[in-house]
């Protein structure tokens, strides 16, 4: 039995679709007050997968709900799905006197689950602020899927270091390529500065990896350089499409031939599906 929350149905429905598992029915809605309503319909099951991408703070509490009504419905196995994990990367105290915020929202989650499985969290360790079993799934081959056939040359390009892994693993499922990566220096919390490598892009086509795309500043940063420097077409893709405010037409003027997101935030971009991951997972015993 799948039981989705409100903002993760178009995975929820594909990774039923995958596990064969029926979707279980759920009112969402509110109460005059604005505090959020949910109620899990008839379910004749022992076992559950909530698949709930915890993308803003009433998603974060919805979770909370669906889990506490799965418990009430005498569900006794729960499994919690985070395709996106919201506040993973308040993944440690940067300043003195800041929380730990994944740690605090993983603490809250653990109380109504068995297991989690969350797809690539910005920092893998935040698997370690869950006190059930914690399985991180990589969802990023997936993003070579729509890539053309015919790249000329390809490099698979991380806008900074911490997405090297990324691109290799999109170039990997891909087949042939290039790895490069840009140095990245964030200087507020939608300005970058972008210090391009000294790979020759001139004539090539680039493919920019990156786990999370949130206001659009560090793509639109990395694509001027490459486009600055001859590209021949840029690509762009990413497991987590935030897109805040304008980072969806930032994309667009920057310049691009294609934008591919995994569905673990829906948007017009996310055509990639993290579902036969998820599935795999779901199928594997945790470590
Ligand atoms: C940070 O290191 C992440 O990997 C992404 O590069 C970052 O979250 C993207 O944020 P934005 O789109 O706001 O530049």
């Amino acid at each position: 039995m799948i039981i989705s929350g409100a903002a993760s149905q178009t995975l929820a429905v594909r990774l039923a679709a995958t596990l064969d598992e029926p979707l279980a029915p759920v009112e969402y809605d509110r109460f005059p007050d604005g505090e959020l309503y949910v109620r899990l319909g008839e379910t004749a099951t022992d076992r559950a997968v909530i698949v709930a991408s915890t993308v803003s703070s009433d998603a974060h509490i919805e979770l909370l709900e669906l889990q506490d009504a799965a418990r009430e419905a005498g569900i006794e196995q729960v499994t919690t799905v985070l395709p996106y994990m919201g506040y993973a990367r308040q993944d440690k105290a940067f300043k003195r006197g800041e929380p730990v915020s994944a740690r605090a929202l993983a603490r809250a989650i653990d109380t109504g689950t068995d297991r989690v499985i969350t797809v690539n969290p910005h920092e893998p360790g935040v698997r370690e602020f869950f006190d059930p079993p914690a399985t991180i799934v990589d969802a990023a081959p997936q993003l070579a899927g729509p890539l053309p056939e015919e790249l000329t040359a390809p490099v698979f390009l991380a806008p900074d270091t911490g997405a090297t892994s990324l691109a290799r693993s999109v170039r990997d499922r891909y087949g042939t390529g290039t790895i490069d990566a840009f140095e990245k220096t964030r200087e507020t919390g939608d300005t970058v500065q972008i210090e391009p490598s000294e790979i020759d892009v001139a004539g090539h086509d680039v493919v920019i990896v990156d786990d999370i795309i949130a206001t659009g500043s560090t793509m639109s940063a990395a694509i001027e350089a490459l486009t600055d420097r001859g590209a021949r077409r840029v690509f762009v893709v990413c497991v987590h499409a935030v897109f805040v405010n304008d980072a969806r037409s930032k994309l667009a003027r920057a310049g691009i031939d294609g934008l591919y997101a995994t569905d673990t935030i829906e948007r017009a971009a996310s055509t990639v599906s993290a579902a036969p991951a998820i599935a795999t997972a779901l199928r594997t015993q945790p470590a």
